[in-house]
């Protein structure tokens, strides 16, 4: 079966010339390391931001930043930066790399080397580590995505917070992995009661009847482009509601897409077997990726 994923890119030869920030110095990529006592690499002790860049201008920068500080607070790491650090940070990848639009940036924060090779967070002494990834990309998504529900759901709270962009992501990996054996791109998650959520990497909002449905944000990542969308509707006279709903009401929408920084709108053709819609991306979706992309030049 041909396999997309819903952060497909097209290939640029370019990036394999990147060079890469790591704790304030730009380097090669093949010499872009950290050590194997890393948080990061030992514990996925760390969190993260994807931002994107639109002709010389960081989408939502202020947005990503909130979530980075909030997300390193609650996990009582201390990034070694303020917000004009990050934003430097992310400004000299930027330059470093003569990147001006399509260009995606993966921002990484962990809490640095361990003296040990052991959990404990106060055995890594020397600081976080900062690493910027930026490489060109320009999504490329051939067809509209399958997506299949899996056991995996979304968690509460007090276990591991499905609003932390944190390094680890098992779960959204276990349920990814589920989803391809399915046969299909993505898994569709539900929450603890059974009403559909989110799915592992994007927000998931479905249309019925001129109306736009996504989850109540309980379970899900607090996603920004998923915050924009409502927004836009909001100022658009779209109808929009976040509200739990069943996968009776999904199956039967007449339209299904994604969200996220990297896709913008991703169209959802079929959902556990069943299609949605005609398959394509509908006239709503279509819509509300042309309302997005004009926030994105004038924000
Ligand atoms: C699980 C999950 N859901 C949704 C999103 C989309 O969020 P955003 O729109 O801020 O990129 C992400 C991106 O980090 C994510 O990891």
């Amino acid at each position: 079966m041909d396999h997309v994923t819903t952060h497909q890119a097209e290939e640029d030869a370019r990036n394999e010339a990147i060079l890469i920030w790591v704790n304030g110095t730009l380097k090669p990529r093949a010499e872009a390391t950290v050590s194997v006592y890393d948080s990061g690499f030992m514990l996925g002790d760390g969190v993260w931001e994807g931002l994107r860049l639109y002709d010389g201008r960081w989408g939502f920068l202020d947005d990503h930043l909130d979530r980075l500080f909030e997300a390193a607070k609650a996990i009582d790491l201390d990034i070694g930066l303020d917000r004009q650090g990050v934003a430097r940070a992310l400004e000299e990848t930027r330059t470093a790399n003569g990147m001006e639009t399509d260009a995606h940036a993966r921002l990484m924060v962990t809490r640095g080397p361990k003296t040990r090779p052991f959990q404990h967070p106060a055995l890594s002494r020397s600081g976080p580590t900062v690493v910027v990834i930026m490489e060109h990309s320009k999504p490329r998504i051939p067809r509209p995505i399958r997506l299949a529900t899996v056991p995996h759901i979304r968690g509460l709270p007090m276990s591991q917070d499905p609003k932390l962009n944190s390094h680890s992501k098992l779960n959204c990996i276990l349920a990814c992995i589920a989803a391809e054996k399915a046969g299909a791109d993505e898994a569709l998650m539900l929450d603890i009661h059974g009403f559909v959520n989110t799915t592992n990497a994007c927000n998931f909002f479905i249309v019925r009847k001129g109306e736009v449905w996504t989850s109540t944000g309980d379970y899900c990542m607090n996603g920004i482009t998923r915050s924009k969308v409502i927004a836009l509707c909001r100022e658009n006279g779209i109808p929009v509601f976040e509200k739990n709903f069943s996968l009776v009401e999904t199956y039967s929408a007449d339209e299904a897409f994604l969200t996220g920084t990297f896709g913008a709108q991703t169209p959802v053709s079929h959902i556990d077997g069943r299609r949605i819609g005609t398959g394509e991306m509908g006239p709503l979706t279509t819509r509300i990726r042309s309302l997005y992309k004009d926030l994105v030049f004038r924000s």
